[in-house]
């Protein structure tokens, strides 16, 4: 069975995509749907110990920090529960390249409000996106569908949670610290949206990794999917502000803001 729709698979529509037979497709969709959980896992640890640190300098008396509390503890499950999904769907987590790796390591120490709760919002709303369409979907691997009706039903209380937060926190900031936040935050949706689909799942299915990450990032379907996928916090943000100046350029980049 497919994991992903196969319209939303990276190469979809492209002359590799062609040259695929039917089961190497379908290999390739869960390859990526465990590539994208890993990235997940990925932004998930570093998530929680924004959370941990947002929570360290604040009053655990109130409703606000045992939310965050509350959410941490909703992380590190899914977190394990993306895990095995990605073991059973034939892939393993890799290391991120280094400067990925480091760059979030880096974000996850220095990260302050409004850069904890946009992150997280950027990352929450496209899996969202992704996994909403999956569990409706009868084509899709049963075990693929109930991972993301429970991601979706959780997410739903992080995501507001992470609005919220932003917008009270967002408000407060001076324009330099504005200035700093939306660069910072242009670096982090490059960096998680470029390295969603590993290259190596392409040399599983027989295709050349740095061809096919080449066909994939012009591909106008791989582009209007994470358009698409990213489109409602692109809203959120723009409207308040946070996607202007030169962290926009990365946003466009990505191909997070269409063709
Ligand atoms: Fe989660
Ligand atoms: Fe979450």
């Amino acid at each position: 069975m497919w994991a992903l729709r196969p319209e939303r698979i990276s190469l979809y529509g492209t002359h590799l995509w062609d040259r695929l037979s039917e089961e190497k497709r379908r290999e390739l969709s869960r390859l990526e749907v465990a590539s994208v959980a890993t990235v997940g896992i990925w932004f998930e640890t570093i998530l929680m110990q924004m959370l941990v640190r947002h929570a360290y300098r604040n009053d655990p008396t109130t409703n606000h920090v045992q939310y965050a509390y509350t959410e941490i503890a909703d992380e590190c499950r899914h977190t394990v529960m993306f895990a095995r999904m990605v073991g059973k769907l034939g892939w393993r987590a890799h290391r991120l390249d280094p400067v990925a790796y480091h760059l979030g390591r880096v974000f996850k120490a220095i990260a302050h409000g409004p850069l904890i709760f946009a992150g997280a919002l950027f990352v929450e709303e496209v899996l969202d996106q992704i996994q909403r369409e999956a569990m409706a979907d009868e084509r899709i691997l049963p075990l693929v569908r109930s991972v993301s009706r429970i991601h979706v039903v959780e997410e739903a209380r992080h995501m507001r949670y992470a609005r919220e937060e932003f917008a009270r926190d967002w408000a407060g900031r001076g324009a330099l610290n504005k200035a700093y936040s939306r660069l910072l935050l242009g670096l982090v949706t490059y960096y998680s949206t470029t390295r969603l689909i590993n290259p190596k799942v392409y040399e599983r299915v027989g295709l050349d990794p740095g061809e096919a990450r080449r066909v994939a990032s012009a591909n106008p379907h791989w582009i209007d999917t994470k358009t698409w996928a990213a489109r409602k916090v692109v809203a959120t943000l723009t409207t308040a502000g946070a996607v202007s100046g030169p962290g926009r350029r990365f946003w466009r980049k990505a191909g997070l803001l269409g063709r």
